[in-house]
């Protein structure tokens, strides 16, 4: 494992229940109103307290990453540009095998080096260790080390790293400005007084929220994230495929559990720890776009608006061969969405036109319409799992666009909502709270909900056809539910307005 951002957002999780409220309020407010990146203007004392005290990392640490707590492995002092840290010697850091304890040196000087950056970066919140949004967070990552093993260590291990003046200077000046730090640093063990092995640890560093920025979406971090959430709700899916009236929705999860992966299936065994209901909110999230697929009437296209790993496609094969799908999404997701698709059997078969699309800047219509859709034949538009992750703003211009898609009277749009309270705050159901909080683990905070898709759907130029929460939904089929949490997300389907 390196020091990398998967590793802090790990660590993250176990942040958010040891910090109290006052460091959220110290980061969601102060920080965001200064020009650099730093926050020079909380003292090293507070800072030290709130966000890199040895006893404080140490704890995080043991509790999210299983080899350094299984060797009790431990941040023992911190400096502004100083770590110290040990790694005892132990039944679990000892044996005869020299693979064994380079690995752990390893460990340890890729945490030792990662921290003492850390310490460097005033009030930053790092993504996946701090409660934070993506705007504020840092990002590191390893991206080479060189350890020079020089004699077998007899005792505790001491790991010392401290950043020269110069290294300083430029991880300070080149952070403030928001500009991507690249630098190396040197980490030294000692063990009885003798020096044990010498590494040289050169990490990447920059503000989380240049991930995101366009122009700069190749980047591998930008890379890893969108995949990481599209496989989690691959994974959350390959878990929520059902028997209904002798009918298996999604029967052939077999893709969807392709598409998750490993880690798909594991961030999804995470955030459906803290959110319980989140198979079942998916799982009925899919059986309503599923409903509506199948209920228009001489259907000819889908569009898969923000597609991820969605495995619809491939699974509506077989019930409708001369379907054409039209794929949106980032042009990396599209790609990873290649990859899976060429592990399906016969999945060239299925007729899919991809359109790279980023939807901050794009008219999707006009994309669209040049990639050869035509808006006069039944169409069922789908965008799933995407308007809470966009502004208001942007949401209603892609509702705006999709609904002049909708020529035909049988076509129609399908999207799902969170309610208002989730967004702004408002709810006090600890699941959801917690859940929101694993989103925000994984860069994925919501940004947008509606109450009100009948008037939403007036002012982006459509007509409500219907609307009902999960709660509805079950209840529709015979399940009934008392849950709160299921009256907090909702679908809805719109058709062009009568007057057009
Ligand atoms: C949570 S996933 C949902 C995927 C899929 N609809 C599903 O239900 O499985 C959100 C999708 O939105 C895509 N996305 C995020 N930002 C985007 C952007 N700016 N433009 C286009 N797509 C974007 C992501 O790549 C991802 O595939």
């Amino acid at each position: 494992m390196g020091f990398s951002e998967l590793f802090w957002r790990d660590v993250c999780r176990v942040t958010k229940c040891l910090y109290a409220q006052p460091l959220f309020h110290l980061f969601a407010g102060k920080m965001s109103t200064t020009d650099s990146f730093l926050k020079t203007e909380i003292s090293w004392e507070d800072d030290y307290r709130d966000r890199v005290n040895p006893r404080l990392i140490t704890e995080l640490m043991h509790r999210c990453v299983p080899a350094v707590q299984a060797c009790n492995w431990q941040v023992i002092a911190v400096e502004e540009g100083y770590a110290e840290t040990l790694l005892p010697l132990n039944q679990a850091t000892t044996n005869q095998h020299g693979t064994h304890q380079a690995a752990l040196i390893s460990l340890s000087a890729d945490y030792t080096g990662g921290m003492a950056i850390v310490s460097l970066l005033r009030g930053v919140p790092m993504a996946g260790i701090h409660k934070c949004s993506t705007k504020e967070a840092a990002s590191l990552w390893l991206a080479a080390m060189n350890v020079k093993y020089k004699s077998p260590s007899t005792g505790d291990l001491i790991g010392r790293c401290r950043i020269n003046d110069i290294n300083r200077d430029k991880i300070l000046s080149r952070y403030s400005q928001g500009k991507r730090v690249l630098v190396t640093l040197p980490v030294i063990f000692e063990s009885n007084g003798e020096i044990v092995a010498e590494a040289e640890m050169t990490y990447f560093c920059q503000p989380a929220i240049q991930l995101l920025e366009p122009g700069k979406k190749t980047s591998t971090l930008f890379n890893q994230k969108i995949k990481a959430s599209a496989r989690m709700i691959a994974g959350v899916r390959a878990k929520a495929y059902f028997t209904e009236n002798g009918r298996n929705y999604r029967v052939d999860s077999a893709h969807t559990e392709i598409a998750a992966g490993p880690q798909g299936a594991l961030l999804a065994e995470k955030l459906n720890r803290a959110l319980p209901q989140l198979v079942e909110m998916v799982q009925a999230r899919t059986q309503h776009g599923e409903e509506l697929i199948r209920a228009i009437p001489r259907l000819q296209q889908v569009v898969n608006m923000g597609a991820g790993l969605d495995m619809r496609p491939f699974q509506l094969q077989s019930a409708y061969p001369n379907l054409t799908h039209f794929d949106l999404d980032l042009p990396e997701m599209l790609h990873e969405r290649d990859r899976v698709a060429a592990l399906i059997p016969n999945s060239s078969n299925v007729n899919r036109i991809s359109i790279p699309a980023d939807f901050l800047n794009d008219q999707v219509d006009e994309l669209l319409l040049k990639n050869g859709f035509d808006p006069t034949l039944p169409t069922a538009i789908i965008f799933e799992g995407c308007s809470m992750y966009f502004s208001s703003e942007i949401n209603r211009r892609m509702l705006t666009a999709m609904g002049n898609l909708l020529r035909h009277p049988d076509s129609r749009l399908w999207v799902d909502f969170v309610s208002e309270s989730v967004f702004n705050g408002q709810t006090q159901i600890p699941e959801v709270l917690e859940f929101l909080a694993r989103m925000d683990d994984l860069g994925e905070a919501f940004v947008f909900g509606c109450d009100d898709s009948a008037r939403l759907s007036a002012d982006c130029g459509m007509q409500l056809v219907e609307s009902l929460s999960v709660r509805e939904f079950y209840n529709r089929k015979g399940k009934p539910s008392q849950d709160p949490v299921l009256d907090q997300y909702s679908f809805s389907i719109f058709k062009q307005a009568d007057d057009q």
